[in-house]
């Protein structure tokens, strides 16, 4: 499939991403951003405690990151605000937890919304037990 064709089916869609703090969830965020900016929302999934702070990461540990450098110099920095607060939602859970840690109003709501689900979370450290 041509890339450009990938970036056409992601047009006005809402998009729901596990771990984009992540190498390659940041990466992942940025150019979905960059290559089709009229995708209608993405949705970070985070770990995190509550909604403050969910945001207070995908702040600090994805659009903060350099992978973002080219879409602040696009947009500038009000206009890259502007865009990020029209497109990103972040979302505090977690992928173990029953409905990923959501509130149950919360996932009813995402189910009429999410077009796509992009799961990029995963344990690395493979000093993990492993729990069969
Ligand atoms: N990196 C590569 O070059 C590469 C290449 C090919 C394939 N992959 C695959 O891509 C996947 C991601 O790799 P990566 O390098 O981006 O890993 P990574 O940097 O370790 O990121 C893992 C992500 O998963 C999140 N996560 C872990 N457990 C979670 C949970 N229970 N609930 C919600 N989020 C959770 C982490 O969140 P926290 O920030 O909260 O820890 C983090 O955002 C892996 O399956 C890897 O095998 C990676």
């Amino acid at each position: 499939m041509e890339s450009s064709a990938v970036a056409d089916c992601l047009r006005d869609k809402c998009i729901l991403i596990t771990g984009s703090t992540g190498y390659l969830g940041k990466l992942l965020v940025e150019k979905i951003l960059r290559v089709q900016p009229v995708v209608k929302k993405l949705y970070l999934l985070v770990r995190a405690p509550d909604a403050t702070s969910a945001e207070q990461r995908v702040l600090s540990e994805v659009i903060g990151k350099d992978p973002f450098n080219l879409l602040r110099e696009k947009y500038g920095i009000t206009g890259f605000h502007n865009f990020i607060k029209e497109k990103v939602v972040p979302l505090a859970g977690d992928i173990v937890d029953g409905y990923l840690g959501l509130h149950n109003s919360r996932v009813h709501a995402l189910s009429e919304e999410i077009d796509v689900i992009i799961n990029v979370a995963e344990t690395t450290n493979f000093f993990e037990r492993f729990v069969p």
